[in-house]
């Protein structure tokens, strides 16, 4: 599936960017193949619009915001939040501002980033229900560009299979290739899969398993939110709960914007926010490394034979299978490459 020949797509709610990304001025961003432009309005609440002036095209990121309407740095026309073009500064005062805008688009700010569907949505920005909850922080992890295609980081928490292989530098036993078994139960936006896995405890884990033991064992309540978001919950026997969301943002048919929020139930003087980044800093890259030599076209009709399946698989199967039905039910087919 090429994200951006599938219009279907375009009805969900992506993370963006970091709201504090914009205090400096508007920030360009490619949503799946289509160039937008985010500031933030009078009120601090983020806008998008297509970044493309009406006046000779130039990209409005370019251009810089005026009490909460971003000017266009070319000739500084100006538009407000919702794209109408309120003001002319070559024309007389008198002169009205023709009826013109820059095309719009739904935006939200949420758990620190802002959100963006294109279209309308065809379900809500995920809950975390951690977020704001006394005892549980909030670290914004990682927000960095990826070479792969979203439904690749999809799937690759869910298929436990690649633990021992991918992860053997880091928690993974390359001892124990045979997956634990996932229990997956399918939810109305994706599905809820349940596990517990025994996984290698080093030196520099000690402080995020809590738990000073050579192994030790994961709970993992995971979620995914179709299509490109998911909840890694990982509870430790010690009660830590360390609770990993993503959204896949799909920039283009071969590049995610990879959002990463952590959330814990301890404090700052127990594992600091460093040290946090840094353990899943190695473990993400080991995972980077991996998806970005896959092809970004991750086929979704099983039927096409193009891929090969084990059981260990069935979650990235029910993802295909669910994002199949998705594009049928809008009456779209599974695009090929040209
Ligand atoms: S191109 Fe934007 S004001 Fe001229
Ligand atoms: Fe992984």
């Amino acid at each position: 599936m090429l994200s951006t020949k599938q219009p279907v797509l375009r009805r969900f709610w992506y993370a963006l960017m970091p709201l504090d990304h914009l205090k400096d001025g508007p920030k360009p961003f490619t949503l799946l193949g289509e160039p937008i432009v985010l500031f933030l309005d009078a009120e601090g609440q983020p806008a998008a619009l297509e970044d493309r002036c009406c006046h000779r095209t130039a990209k409005l990121s370019k251009g810089w915001c005026k009490n909460g309407n971003i000017v266009c740095g070319y000739h500084g026309w100006e538009y407000d939040r919702d794209g109408k073009l309120v003001m002319i500064p070559q024309f007389p005062f008198e002169q009205p501002v023709p009826d013109a805008t820059a095309r719009s688009f739904r935006a939200k700010a949420r758990y620190g980033y802002v959100w963006v569907a294109l279209d309308e949505p065809l379900a809500d920005i995920p809950e975390i229900p951690e977020d704001g909850m006394p005892g549980y922080r909030r670290i914004n992890q990682f927000y960095d560009k990826w070479n792969t295609a979203a439904l690749r980081l999809m799937e690759n928490s869910f298929a436990n299979a690649h633990f021992a292989f991918v992860h053997k530098g880091t928690f993974g036993d390359i001892n124990q290739p045979k997956p634990e078994k996932y229990e997956v139960v399918e939810t109305d936006v994706g599905f809820d899969a349940e596990t517990i896995i025994t996984v290698r405890n080093p030196a520099n884990a000690y402080r995020i398993t809590g738990t000073r033991e050579p192994m030790t064992r994961r709970h993992q309540r995971n979620k995914w939110f179709m299509p490109f978001c998911r909840r890694l919950d990982m509870e430790y026997p010690s009660g830590i709960r360390h609770i990993i969301f993503n959204c896949a943002t799909p920039i283009s048919d071969g590049q995610i914007q990879v959002v990463q929020l952590l959330f814990r139930n301890d404090g700052e003087a127990d594992c600091s926010t460093q040290e946090l980044i840094d353990w899943d800093a190695a473990i993400i890259a080991e995972d980077r490394d991996m998806l970005e030599s896959t092809d970004p076209d991750a086929i979704v009709d099983m039927g096409r034979k193009i891929e090969m399946h084990m059981p260990s698989d069935r979650p990235g199967m029910i993802m295909r299978k669910r994002l199949l039905d998705l594009l049928h039910q809008h009456g779209e087919e599974e695009r090929p490459r040209q």
